[in-house]
């Protein structure tokens, strides 16, 4: 499948470099990655990602993998996708401390837990990731400014969250993200599913950096502009 730049460097020219293409301007960089269909939804009839997205998304979202050091996803996600350990840490974020079945027992370092103090499954959790593996980053709430400074401090510095809707409106809202990529499939699903970013009302500017088109499909990247130096 072939992929047009629409906005970005070299429009309507040759296939473009996706790892040149997608490159952080700067480390630390925390990046969001999300699919859509075109009337908002998240997810499709069986409340999971995975039945919207499709190819062309599919082949963004391993070159995101790919550049990242390190995937974050909230908890929910995780469960619902049944997200097991990679060739790169996964840091789940769990209000709860409660691992993800499917990342446990994964290799050593494989999973990161960050988690608050009053997390009802901390001491669960320590024992099966090891306490260096659990971040308590907070009294009742995970600090996802903390969290970057924390993943940094282990060198992992070029994040790549993969949300879900509640974990992306908190990034933001935090003002813990710096870029927001999506994906808009063409298609229409009405349903009940989520919009990618569920939580109280956030106003946060964006400034296109890239739009891509392949099949149909739309592949943007926006930067968070009150985090612009
Ligand atoms: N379209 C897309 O690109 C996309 C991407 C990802 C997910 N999805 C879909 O979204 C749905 C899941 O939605 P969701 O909103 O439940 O996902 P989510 O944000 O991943 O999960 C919410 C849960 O994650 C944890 N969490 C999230 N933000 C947190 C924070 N700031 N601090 C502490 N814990 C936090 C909490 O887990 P605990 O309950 O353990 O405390 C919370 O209950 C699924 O249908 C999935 O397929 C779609």
């Amino acid at each position: 499948m072939t992929l047009r730049v629409l906005v970005g460097p070299d429009p309507g020219g040759a296939e473009p470099d996706l790892a040149r293409l997608y490159a952080a301007p700067a480390d630390p960089w925390l990046r969001v990655n999300m699919v859509s269909t075109l009337d908002g939804a998240a997810s499709g009839e069986n409340g999971r990602s995975g039945s919207i997205n499709n190819a062309v998304d599919k082949r963004v979202y391993d070159q995101l993998r790919a550049l990242a050091d390190a995937i974050v996803v909230g908890a929910g996600t995780a469960r619902a996708e049944s997200y097991a350990p990679v060739d790169r840490p996964t840091v789940v974020v769990s209000r709860r401390g409660d691992v993800p079945e499917q990342l446990r027992g994964g290799p050593p370092g494989a999973v990161l837990l960050a988690t608050c103090a009053s997390a009802e499954h901390l001491a669960e959790a320590e024992q099966l990731l090891g306490n260096d593996q659990v971040l308590v980053l907070g009294e009742d709430e995970v600090d996802l400014l903390r969290l970057r400074e924390e993943l940094a401090g282990r060198g992992l510095t070029q994040l790549l969250a993969e949300g879900g809707p509640h974990l992306l409106h908190d990034l933001v809202a935090a003002g813990a993200a710096d870029e927001v990529c999506v994906t808009v499939v063409p298609r229409l699903v009405a349903g009940e599913g989520p919009r990618i970013a569920v939580g109280p009302p956030v106003d946060v500017p964006l400034e296109l950096l890239t739009l891509l088109e392949g099949e149909g499909t739309l592949l943007g990247r926006w930067r968070i502009s009150s985090r612009m130096g």
